[in-house]
């Protein structure tokens, strides 16, 4: 029996003081001796009576034990919600539980609240005060919305650069945020390098444990620009891959791993106890149910989906490919009961506006100009029936404006999404917006212009840049307007956000009309590093 142990049972024998037997420490179960606050407060998932206050407890945050440097115990979190940022109009308080076998997260879930209201809070542990974050309820399922401020955000991989856009994001002070995933990812350092190298490193090994998980989603959780984005808005978080494994597939790895379904387990429960997520996401086994919908009034549904845990494998070994798995009616990217349940919400929805919040790219991108197809196999491209069972679903239920959001691919694009992309006289259905990275791919380049040489042979392809930021949007029952949004560089910090073009998408009339153009001023332009090509090759691999 090792000390360690001894100790542990002198400890649950009843011994008010542990004692040491031979220096071999005893896990530490006193009070806290620093700041827990260290990763910052977030709200999720906001409906018109509530939503989750979410905050983890770490005084030591980059721990290789995941733990954080948290005493072994459970400790009493106090919260407070107020109506004001200065605490003057306490609304509710209450006590939560941060739990070791929860990694000391907090998710307060709340309702009984007013609908279409904004709310401050903070949280208190011993003798220490959290800072203060912004939520807010949705509007009532009846309220006719006259507008919703809306950003969308993906891939921040914390080495290729600095979460600038996310503080930009935070700036703007939007009333809803959605991550479509890669929210974090899962390298070892030096392992996934921009050119001229990385200017920040991960912390520990490839997140296998769920301690690397712990640990690694712990080190992004430290940024302040992730932080501030957080506070200042409730977000509706969806994953890719990588918060798991690159290019995972249900239970399949990306190589085999006998250990896969494990390493799946542990990746979900820390993406759990590190997110702003409902208890209908508590992770059972090596499930974790994220696809739901979240309601703003009359004026919007939106469709958070999952294509990663329920996906059949990727054809052909992944790619980009020439391959009969696309077209193969059995295969799916959703799974069937996420698809029907998706296909019900079109028919039930009374929303102006539904808007699909997933991961991989939705309309068709043909990377051969010739008269083959040559498609990535990880996105809806690689799985085509299942996205003509989607299209064919917003036109029989009639739906009044499809459009999906999008992440994953590293660029901004947008596109308008057809029944038949072969036929040149199929109608536009629906319109689909990508946001580019947060920082996944380093700098980028502007691309003066605005479009992908690939637009040739794809033409409702309509917008591409390859720099890095977000998508800001604005939605009212007249039109959807969508912000592209980009910094002229990552790999330092503080770069100024530009908006580098303007789409308009009007009420019953799908696809896209551009209102502005803004090219990048030319100091911060590279002349002839246009890395379109570039990045269409890193997403074989692992964007
Ligand atoms: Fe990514």
């Amino acid at each position: 029996m090792s000390v360690s142990r001894r100790t542990l049972l002198l400890t649950t024998a009843g011994a008010a003081t542990v004692i040491p037997l031979t220096g071999a420490a005893a896990p530490y179960r006193g009070p806290l001796r620093a700041d827990p606050f260290t990763l910052g407060v977030a709200s999720g998932d906001p409906d018109p009576d509530g939503f989750v206050l979410w905050t983890r407890l770490a005084p030591v945050p980059l721990a290789a034990d995941g733990l954080g440097g948290m005493p072994y115990r459970s400790v009493p979190v106090a919260w407070e919600l107020a109506a004001d940022e200065r605490f003057r109009k306490v609304i509710r308080r209450g006590v939560a539980v941060a739990r070791p076998d929860r990694g000391h997260s907090v998710h307060v879930e709340l309702d009984g609240l007013s609908p279409g209201r904004e709310f401050f809070y903070r949280f208190r542990a011993e003798r220490f005060t959290s800072p203060v974050g912004r939520t807010r309820t949705a509007p009532a399922r009846s309220a006719r919305v006259a507008a919703l401020a809306m950003s969308f955000v993906s891939c921040s991989q914390y080495e290729h650069g600095y979460f600038t856009a996310y503080r930009r994001l935070a700036e703007d002070e939007p009333e809803l945020i959605l991550h479509l995933g890669d929210y974090q990812y899962e390298y070892a350092p030096d392992t996934y390098n921009i050119p001229g190298g990385n200017p920040r490193d991960h912390e520990g090994p490839e997140t296998v444990t769920l301690a690397n998980y712990r640990q690694r989603h712990a080190q992004y959780k430290t940024d302040p620009d992730l932080q501030a984005a957080h506070a200042v808005a409730p977000w509706a978080v969806v994953w890719d891959d990588h918060e798991t494994e690159n290019n995972w597939a249900d239970e399949v790895p990306e190589q085999p791993d006998p250990n896969f379904l494990a390493r799946r387990t542990a990746a979900f429960q820390a993406y759990y106890e590190n997110m702003p997520l409902r208890r209908t996401s508590v992770p059972r086994g090596i499930d974790l149910q994220l696809y739901r919908r979240l309601h703003w009034g009359r004026l919007a549904t939106f469709h958070m989906l999952d294509t990663r845990q329920y996906r059949d494998d990727q054809g052909c070994g992944d790619g980009y490919k020439d391959c009969p798995a696309a077209y193969d009616p059995a295969r799916s990217i959703t799974g069937p009961e996420q698809e029907k349940w998706l296909l019900d919400g079109f028919r039930r929805s009374t929303a102006r506006w539904d808007v699909l919040g997933q991961q991989v790219f939705f309309g068709q991108r043909d990377n051969n100009s010739g008269p083959s197809k040559v498609l990535s196999m990880d996105s809806w491209d690689g799985y085509q029936a299942s996205r003509e069972r989607i299209t064919r679903g917003w036109v029989d239920a009639g739906v009044r404006n499809p459009i999906v959001l999008t992440g994953d691919v590293h660029a901004h694009w947008a596109d308008e999404l057809k029944l038949d992309y072969d036929d040149p006289t199929s109608k536009t259905v629906g319109t689909e917006l990508v946001c580019s990275s947060i920082t996944s791919g380093g700098n980028g380049a502007d691309v003066a212009s605005g479009n992908h040489p690939w637009a040739a042979w794809n033409p409702h392809l309509r917008f591409y840049n390859n720099q890095r930021g977000y998508v800001r949007t604005t939605i009212t029952q007249d039109s959807l307007t969508a912000d592209f949004v980009v910094l002229p560089y990552v790999t330092t910090a503080g770069a100024p956000a530009h908006t580098r073009a303007t789409f308009v998408v009007e009420d019953r009339v799908p696809g896209l009309h551009q209102v502005a153009d803004n090219p990048a001023p030319a100091t911060s332009l590279r002349a002839g590093n246009d890395l379109g090509e570039q990045t269409v090759q890193q997403e074989t691999d692992r964007p």
